[in-house]
């Protein structure tokens, strides 16, 4: 297992889904807009695929260039109740014409939506606190599980991503060696059959008593689990249903918290659930969540445990500028109305099983395709070269689908799975769209 100061060796082979300067087949007018970008935003930017796609407008499940072409969109999980939804835009802009200030005044729009929000949640995890970023929520939910604890470790798993201020990035293994983990950070390995091969659950428990004993070993007491419950960054491992829970079970035993990361998988798109955690049968101490919760608008936030937040609650205040402000709200409100007027969660179930039974059928005639892992709209799929896991194949297929106007991208240590995760909207008509390009793009690799 890797110690606290160390990156998994892995991460220096990953294949990103990246342009590449100078490479790729772009229009003279793409061209120059990459140049300019480059120019205008620096270096640390990067653009998805081999060749990256010009976009001017979206539209429930589809993206478009400037010549009309439409693509495909399998990867859009913040644009989750489809592009450019009227209800929301409408709930936006009407509450931005009306008012749009922050929550030091009183207001019915935030209150309406806070208490809205919990009804998606047990009894127990009954206060919400607002923030712009998914970044924002974690980075705060250290500093409460800090004070809750008396603790400073944290777990992570060996690639997962929480965020881009500098606790959060610190915790996150994948953004790759350049950045080191902080000196408080134990990483784990991700919950995989290949790396608990005697068991998922309870392997990825000792896993979190095991990182306890190296913090205790070097005089540092637990503060907080974090994990993104469908585990994106990782690969993608949904199952078996219920592995979390003794880990979750394990640092509390030793002192520390859990925190659901529903980033990723939160709103319904693992189908059978409203959040991630569910799957689990555990009830988590913290909850972040921000991606499709706004559906485009930057809204995030943060459920606690009233006895989680109570030390930090005692001692500080919280104020955020622009997190719950009116618009986020009423924007939040709109989401949270599609979801259920649309039915998206049942929609994410039966497109979900219909999307991995088509991706599992054709691996009988595809030996490229290996495991497909999945939870509703959120769907992970190995390639394969030679029977083994193939990042460079893995990357020549996400090219080839973007070539045929299907856009999704890669996921795992070593980059060698396809992500899927479309709005929630996605329909069967889509899946058969997907299947049937996947089917010709695999034939030329
Ligand atoms: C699991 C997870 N947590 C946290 C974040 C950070 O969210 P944001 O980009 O809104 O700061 C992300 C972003 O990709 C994420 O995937």
């Amino acid at each position: 297992m890797t110690g606290p100061t160390t990156r998994p060796m892995t991460r220096q082979t990953t294949m990103l889904n990246a342009y590449t300067p100078g490479a790729g087949h772009l229009s003279p007018q793409d061209e120059a807009l990459a140049k300019r970008r480059a120019a205008a935003l620096g270096p640390a930017y990067r653009l998805f695929y081999e060749t990256p796609v010009h976009l001017v407008r979206g539209e429930g499940v589809h993206l478009y260039a400037p010549n009309g072409t439409a693509y495909l969109d399998c990867y859009n999980n913040v644009a989750s109740v489809g592009h450019c939804h009227p209800r929301v835009v409408e709930a936006m802009a009407r509450q931005a014409a009306t008012l749009a200030t922050n929550t030091r005044y009183l207001h019915d729009g935030i209150l309406d939506y806070a208490e809205r929000l919990l009804t998606h949640f047990p009894p127990d995890l009954s206060h919400v606190m607002f923030t712009c970023t998914g970044s924002e929520a974690n980075d705060l939910a250290l500093r409460i599980a800090r004070a809750a604890t008396g603790g400073t470790g944290i777990i992570v798993t060996d690639n997962a991503y929480h965020g881009v201020t500098l606790a959060t990035a610190e915790m996150s293994m994948s953004i790759g060696p350049a950045v080191a983990p902080g000196p408080t950070v134990f990483p784990i390995p991700a919950p995989s059959a290949e790396n608990y091969p005697n068991g998922i659950a309870a392997g990825f428990a000792q896993a979190v008593s095991d990182a306890c004993d190296r913090m205790a070993a070097q005089g540092i007491k637990p503060a907080l689990l974090i994990i993104d419950t469908i585990f994106s960054s990782d690969g993608v491992y949904p199952d078996p249903t219920g592995f979390l829970a003794p880990a979750a079970a394990a640092i509390r035993a030793r002192g520390g918290l859990f925190l659901a990361d529903e980033v990723q998988p939160g709103f319904g798109r693992t189908g059978s659930n409203f959040w991630g955690f569910q799957r689990h049968g555990l009830v988590p101490d913290m909850v972040s969540m921000g991606k499709p919760m706004g559906n485009g608008y930057p809204l995030a936030g943060l459920v606690l445990q009233p006895q989680t937040i109570a030390h930090f609650g005692a001692k500080a205040r919280y104020f955020n500028t622009f997190g719950g402000n009116a618009v986020a709200a009423a924007v939040g409100l709109a989401v949270l109305d599609v979801v259920q007027d649309e039915g998206l969660q049942q929609n994410a179930a039966i497109v979900g099983a219909a999307f991995a039974e088509g991706l599992r059928s054709l691996a009988q005639r595809h030996d490229a395709l290996g495991e497909t892992r999945a939870a509703g709209l959120f769907l992970g799929q190995t390639i394969l070269g030679n029977g083994q896991p193939d990042p460079a194949r893995t990357a020549r297929l996400v090219n080839g689908l973007r070539d045929h106007h299907v856009l999704v991208s890669s996921t795992g240590p070593k980059g060698d799975s396809v992500k899927i995760r479309p709005p929630l909207t996605f329909s069967l008509a889509n899946v058969d769209q997907v299947l049937t390009t996947l089917d010709q793009v695999l034939k030329t690799l």
